[in-house]
């Protein structure tokens, strides 16, 4: 049996979101509906999530110490990670101690923090089929992991980096060097490791959002969600819609994967498993242990969202995965670097039809930054996706 408690008394039940930005904010919004007191967590004050829960804390989140001592502080029943770059050994260990919960588990949080656990993980552990792959820490051995059986093209990530962050295609010889260098300015740490990957020439890549939830008869059961397409610029979502039509041969071997990955994680809670497809051949591409950002596309398609999901999945709730209708999202960037934007023309874009807009609230605009995201519902994809790019099109951030 679930109890919930009540939010700012003795007997709240409390959660701690490790990162604040939009998909923490819908996480958050989702426990707040059922009462749960929220702790919202980042590196910076104001983050999107931050504006949304019961209290706001500014840490550094890959600092063990300062982890720790907020956590033994904040004393949650739960501690929800929603990026990669936290002091994960140290949740392990308070996890470890009985001193908190982690979802998943800090185990799936560590494997998933940087590109190396999860890729050794699926392919060498549970013998899954991804791109073939190295891990080189020069130049040198970059060139020799290419010449040695990777060969052109291929794709450079650094290990510790997310949204396309250092990541770029080498097509040839000339391209090393001016991949090795993006990479070493791209890492979030620099750790000076690469991935290199063989170019998967896929047909489309999904995102099989997958659920491990409490059953009725208190065992864990997985649930799927209808399969996510989206386009990628340059390693950066800009367009999801759902569902995506698959090959029911290719549909199996993706539920196959994401069953085989997160039933190795363990835990409760949604996990976003990326594959390739090509035909009716499917690779795994990586995992988040928690909500995925093409998934926005399923506050306009699903009955519950995968935030809600999230939400329900952590809580011991049950959940319901089921599609409501087709729909699409696009990215809304900011286009500028400047603090605390307006946007102009969000009246032009909610008069398209069936469209909804979230506008993240985030404190500073970059370029490349994702400041809100436009979404609509259709009776097709193919409409979906014209009125959500058309409606984030509408949407002009300036500097005030
Ligand atoms: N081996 C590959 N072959 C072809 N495309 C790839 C490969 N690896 C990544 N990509 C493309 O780049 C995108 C981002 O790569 P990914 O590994 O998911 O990085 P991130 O962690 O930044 O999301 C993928 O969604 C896919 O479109
Ligand atoms: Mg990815």
């Amino acid at each position: 049996m679930t109890t919930l408690g009540t939010p700012l008394s003795p007997h709240a039940t409390k959660v701690m979101l490790l990162g604040s930005g939009e998909l923490g904010k819908e996480v958050l919004i989702a426990l707040q509906r059922l009462g749960v007191e929220t702790i919202a967590v980042d590196r910076y004050d104001n983050a999107p999530g931050q504006q949304v829960a019961h209290h706001a804390r500014t840490i550094t989140m890959s600092d063990p110490a300062q982890l720790k001592a907020l956590i033994e502080a904040e004393r949650p029943h739960m501690v929800v990670p929603e990026i990669e770059a936290i002091a994960t050994p140290m949740l392990e260990e308070l996890e470890a101690a009985g001193a908190v919960r982690v979802i998943p588990t800090a185990r799936a949080a560590r494997l998933t923090m940087d590109r190396e656990g999860i890729r050794v993980l699926a392919a060498e552990t549970l013998g899954l089929p991804t791109s073939p792959y190295k891990f080189c820490n020069s130049l040198e051995e970059l060139q020799a992991a290419i010449d040695g059986g990777i060969g052109y093209p291929c794709i450079v990530k650094p290990v510790m980096s997310s949204s396309g962050k250092g990541q770029s295609k080498i097509d040839g010889p000339a391209d090393v060097q001016k991949a090795w260098d993006y990479a070493m300015a791209g890492g979030r740490v620099s750790h000076g490791r690469v991935i290199v990957e063989g170019f998967i020439d896929f047909d489309y890549e999904i995102t099989q959002l997958t659920v491990r939830s409490v059953g009725s008869d208190g065992q864990i059961v997985t649930s799927f969600c209808d399969p996510i397409g989206h386009v990628q610029v340059s390693g950066d979502y800009v367009e999801s819609w759902q569902p995506h039509p698959m090959h029911p041969a290719a549909l199996e071997k993706s539920r196959q994967i994401a069953k085989a990955v997160t039933d190795n994680l363990g835990g409760q809670g949604l996990f976003g498993v990326e594959l390739f497809v090509k035909g009716e051949q499917v690779w795994f591409s990586e995992v988040s242990p928690r909500p995925h950002d093409t998934g926005l596309v399923t506050l306009c398609t699903q009955h519950q969202s995968e935030f809600e999901l999230h939400a329900r999945a952590i809580l011991g709730l049950p959940v319901d995965t089921s599609l409501r209708n087709p729909g699409a999202s696009a990215v809304i960037y900011g286009g500028m670097e400047a603090q605390g934007v307006v946007f102009d023309g969000v009246d032009e874009a909610l008069r398209v039809p069936g469209t909804d807009l979230r506008l993240f609230g985030k404190p500073e605009s970059f370029a490349k930054r994702r400041m809100g995201v436009a979404l609509a519902r259709a009776a097709d994809v193919d409409a979906a996706r014209t009125h959500a790019k058309l409606a984030a099109s509408k949407v002009k951030p300036r500097k005030a």
